[in-house]
């Protein structure tokens, strides 16, 4: 009994640990991500249109299309033309949990 209490314990803390946290991502985003995306409050005019990047209010709320598994796949490697672009897996969970907030 203690000890599926403890296991329990030690799994939300995991799990909040993988979850992201929105804010952290928020420095990345808008000195990097707004030159190209449209974001909401930092820039909702989006890029310029020869870039065409997808606005983040879309990749938030088409789930089906911009799954989560989709965004960290793609975030981990980098996107043309942001091609000298490193994340950190931890990064990558930020700007995820960031992205999908907006959805909510
Ligand atoms: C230099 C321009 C540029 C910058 C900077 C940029 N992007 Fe993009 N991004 C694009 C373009 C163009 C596309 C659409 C083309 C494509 O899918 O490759 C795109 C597509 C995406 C997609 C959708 C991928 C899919 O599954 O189709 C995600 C998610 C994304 N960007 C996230 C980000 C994040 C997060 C940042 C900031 C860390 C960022 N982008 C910065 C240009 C940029």
């Amino acid at each position: 009994m203690y000890r599926s209490i403890s296991t329990l314990v030690l799994l939300t803390f995991a799990m909040d640990a993988l979850a992201g946290d929105p804010d952290a991502a928020k420095s990345i985003v808008v000195q990097h991500c707004v030159k190209c995306h449209a974001v909401p409050n930092y820039n909702p005019e989006g890029g310029p249109p020869s870039v065409n990047a997808p606005s983040f209010t879309e990749l938030a709320s088409d789930r089906e299309r911009y799954s989560e598994d989709r965004l960290r796949a793609f975030l981990r490697s980098p996107h043309w033309p942001m091609t000298q672009f490193n994340l950190s897996p931890t990064d990558i969970d930020n700007l995820v949990a960031y992205i999908q907030n907006l959805g909510k």
